[in-house]
């Protein structure tokens, strides 16, 4: 395509001639979507020493990408979400003015395309023209975020045909940061080392995205967290629906009934593997439909009902641990078509991670591109790594995952990582209770927030990722409950919590669908709940062991509540809460002296009885 490709489209035009003139790139490519396009950026890539082109018999039409070692994942601490009023992006993001962030913004990028081409991806988040979709257009300087776009996002001519003459799009600006004097010579993964240096920044009163330095996942691919949930969540706010940290997923029951819930887990805490997971043989007649494994967008729809679609069209899922027993879905997903991003290569041309088989190769690449063994004492691919696959390939996707009317979700389940105190599923009382549970759930660290706490609260798995104070968020969270009949019932599970040996108790992974079973089940008013401190709890019997074999006293285990633990539990509540102040929704202050109350009224230990 050509410069004038957009022409008709007048703000467009001008936003890309401004932006052009800003950076001062050699040359300016309207992304066509093409699979042409697609291949042609790919050899590009390959000739660079980017990408590396994987066996074609093992891995068809794949690639391995491995970054530099300081743009490994998404930077918290250099996200800002810069609303005009500091108050308005709340305690928990990093903010600056606007004119300030502005200034500095047109600082960095002026000039930061020099020797490179500018991309312009027009780019869709939902099915083209669906009446729930979002058009961005993204400009980069990074052939290798055009490439993952096309993945992860619809690109292309058909985006511009939906966006008309006059059509609205969210403008996403993207640089590395590493522009190139006359004659220099470029390197595989260009960014802006230090990290002081990047910035992901949003407008949120304009819709605007602005990211420079990094070439990493959510720092670059624009479409994913910076619109699909952090300007998303504002437009969420303002027209009344829900963007959320979510996967989406069909469970279908041997009655032939399929229902649908969304899923709020933090990174890297096994959204992935839930959306896809294999059902146990020995549960036969039960199937998992994959509808996406990282967002959602909500909304209600006419018949009164909350509808829900995965606004992307690809997994940038985490590789480390994937494997055929914990994830076959992903390994088939990842079969072909599928770029890889700091795994280790093999000697016979494919990929290797932590986890992926039994035994480790005797010798590979690591993601470095050095030499390892399996003796280096070092990780062969980085914890972050990642692949990069379309949706339509994955075997368990649902046939209504593009449906643009969205699946109708009767149920959201929240859950962290949390190696102590948390029992293994419950159910929310009612809504607000439901949605003060989501609210202060905790979970130990993740790749993107290195440093932080052994654990730190993440509301809804929204930490990092809410363009607005999280206390309008929870607000916002407690009217759309409201607003609809009959609103989803809301659990919250924990796959993670561990013996006195640091063992995890729940074997996890396809085993999940036990707990799925009776959340699905809860809902058709088919399982039995005994009240707890924390919420409606299943007993041993209310849960299918067919094929299992796990001790009743060990389940009790992983379902007590200990007093002084979720004493101290509720104290923390007290300080997430402090930070909000005087937005905090009233019915969090009920509902924490309400747990407060009947934590102290139940026993120091309290157990499931052996006969309820
Ligand atoms: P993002 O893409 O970062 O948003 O993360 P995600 O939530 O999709 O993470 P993913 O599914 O890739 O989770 C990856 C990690 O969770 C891997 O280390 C898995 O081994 C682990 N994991 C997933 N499910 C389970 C489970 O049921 N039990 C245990 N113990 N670990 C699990
Ligand atoms: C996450 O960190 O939650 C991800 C990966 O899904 S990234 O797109 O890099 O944010
Ligand atoms: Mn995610």
């Amino acid at each position: 395509m050509t410069a004038t490709a957009s022409a008709h489209h007048t703000a467009l035009a001008e936003w890309v001639d401004e932006m052009a003139a800003l950076c001062r790139p050699d040359a300016v490519h309207w992304c066509d979507g093409t699979e042409t396009e697609y291949n042609a950026l790919c050899q590009k890539l390959v000739d660079a020493g980017t990408f590396i082109r994987l066996d074609p018999v093992k891995r068809p039409n794949s690639y391995l990408a491995r970054s530099h070692p300081s743009d490994v994942a998404r930077v918290e601490e250099r996200t800002y979400i810069c609303s005009a009023n500091r108050n308005d992006a709340g305690p928990t993001n990093n903010w600056a003015p606007p004119a300030e962030m502005r200034a500095t913004m047109r600082q960095r990028f002026d000039g930061c395309m020099r020797g490179r081409t500018m991309y312009v991806i027009p780019f869709s988040m939902g099915p083209i023209g669906s009446p729930i979709a979002k058009i961005g257009v993204q400009i980069t300087d990074s052939p290798y975020v055009v490439v993952n776009m096309r993945i992860m996002t619809r690109i292309g001519a058909g985006v511009l045909d939906a966006l008309g003459s006059d059509g609205f799009f969210v403008p996403c600006m993207h640089s590395v940061g590493a522009p190139l004097a006359p004659g220099q010579a470029d390197v595989a993964w260009p960014c802006e080392a230090d990290i002081a240096n990047k910035y992901i920044v949003h407008f949120p009163e304009s819709y605007e995205i602005w990211s420079y330095g990094s070439g990493y996942g959510g720092n670059a691919l624009l479409g994913k967290k910076c619109l699909a949930l952090r300007i998303a969540s504002v437009m969420a706010r303002d027209e009344g629906w829900l963007a959320e940290h979510m996967l989406i997923m069909g469970i279908e029951s041997p009655d032939g009934e399929t229902t649908y819930l969304g899923a709020a887990f933090p990174s890297a805490c096994g959204k992935t593997n839930l959306a896809m997971l294999v059902p146990p043989s020995s549960m036969p007649g039960w199937k998992v439909r994959t509808v996406g494994d990282d967002i959602a967008w909500i909304k209600k729809a006419p018949d009164g009902k909350l509808r829900a679609i995965n606004p992307e069209a690809g997994f940038f899922g985490v590789a480390p641990g994937t494997n055929v027993k914990s994830n076959p879905n992903a390994m088939a997903t990842i079969a072909k078509n599928t770029i890889f991003t700091n795994v280790a290569l093999t000697d016979d041309g494919d990929v290797w991670w932590e986890g992926m088989t039994d035994s480790p190769p005797a010798h590979a690449i690591d993601w470095t591109g050095k030499d390892w063994t399996p003796a280096s004492g070092r990780l062969a691919a980085h914890a972050n790594a990642r692949f990069t696959a379309p949706a339509s390939q994955c075997p368990s996707i649902d046939p209504a995952w593009e449906d643009p009317a969205g699946v109708p979700i009767t149920a959201f389940v929240f859950g962290g990582r949390m190696a102590k105190d948390m029992p293994l599923v419950f159910q929310a009382f009612n809504w607000s209770h439901g949605v003060y549970l989501a609210a202060t759930m905790g979970s130990e660290a993740t790749a993107a927030a290195i440093g932080q706490a052994a654990m730190r609260r993440d509301p809804f798995a929204m930490l990092p990722f809410c363009g607005y104070n999280m206390a309008d968020y929870f607000t916002h969270w407690l009217n759309v409950g409201r607003r609809v009949h009959n609103p989803p019932r809301i659990f919250r599970v924990n796959w993670f919590r561990k013996d006195e040996h640091g063992k995890f108790i729940w074997p996890g992974f396809g085993e999940n669908m036990r707990v799925l079973r009776w959340i699905v089940e809860r809902m058709k008013g088919r399982a039995f709940a005994v009240e707890s401190p924390i919420g409606w709890m299943p007993r041993y019997e209310d849960l299918d062991w067919s094929g299992l074999d796990f001790p009743h006293e060990t389940f009790n285990d992983l379902m007590a509540v200990a007093r002084e633990a979720g004493r101290i539990e509720a104290h923390a509540h007290e300080e997430l809460f402090d930070r909000f102040f005087d937005r905090l929704p009233k019915e969090f202050v009920f509902e924490r002296e309400l747990l407060r109350s009947r934590l102290w009224r139940s026993p120091d230990r309290w157990e499931l009885a052996e006969e309820a």
